[in-house]
């Protein structure tokens, strides 16, 4: 594989790690203001993230390529309140909807017609990841942030339990 596709596959990896650590955070964050609707489902959205990680892992292996794992950075907690952290969970979704689109270019352009068919399933992915966070986000921008509207689409996300492990 080509040494600047695989560097960027496997800060991908990282990018995924990062993205679990983010909606573990923002799980932690919607626990201490009681809204566990919320909570629920960031949590279940960082266990999707390391799937993904596991995702590329299998790839790279599967290519006899060399993994490399970078340190994991923290992730910047300062929501002021639950529109903005699921903002936020949206504007990362875009950012990394951008990188999944440089890497699908990067491997047309290499003709590494394998890793473009491998990254089919992340740019798919995508489409409905950053639908389920503006969904989510418009929900809660018609109530106009009053509290007692946010907590009711917390009981209703609450409600599907299955996801709870
Ligand atoms: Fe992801
Ligand atoms: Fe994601």
């Amino acid at each position: 594989m080509d040494e600047k596709l695989l560097e960027h596959l496997n800060k991908q990896i990282n990018k995924e790690m990062y993205s679990a650590y983010l909606y573990f955070a923002m799980s932690n964050y919607f626990i201490n203001i009681n809204m566990e609707g919320f909570a629920k489902v960031v949590k279940e959205q960082a266990k999707e993230e390391l799937n993904h990680a596991r995702k590329i892992y299998n790839y790279l292996v599967a290519r006899n390529e060399q993994v490399v794992l970078y340190a994991i950075e923290a992730p910047d907690t300062n929501w002021i309140n639950p529109i903005d952290t699921i903002k936020n969970a949206l504007a990362h979704e875009q950012f990394i909807t951008s990188q999944f689109n440089e890497l699908f270019e990067l491997s047309r352009n290499l003709k590494d017609y394998a890793t473009e068919v491998f990254l089919q399933w992340f740019i798919k992915e995508q489409v409905e990841e950053e639908d389920k966070f503006r969904t989510l986000l418009e929900k809660m921008e018609n109530i106009d942030n009053c509290d007692c509207e946010i907590m009711h689409i917390d009981r209703n996300l609450k409600i599907d339990e299955e996801y709870i492990e």
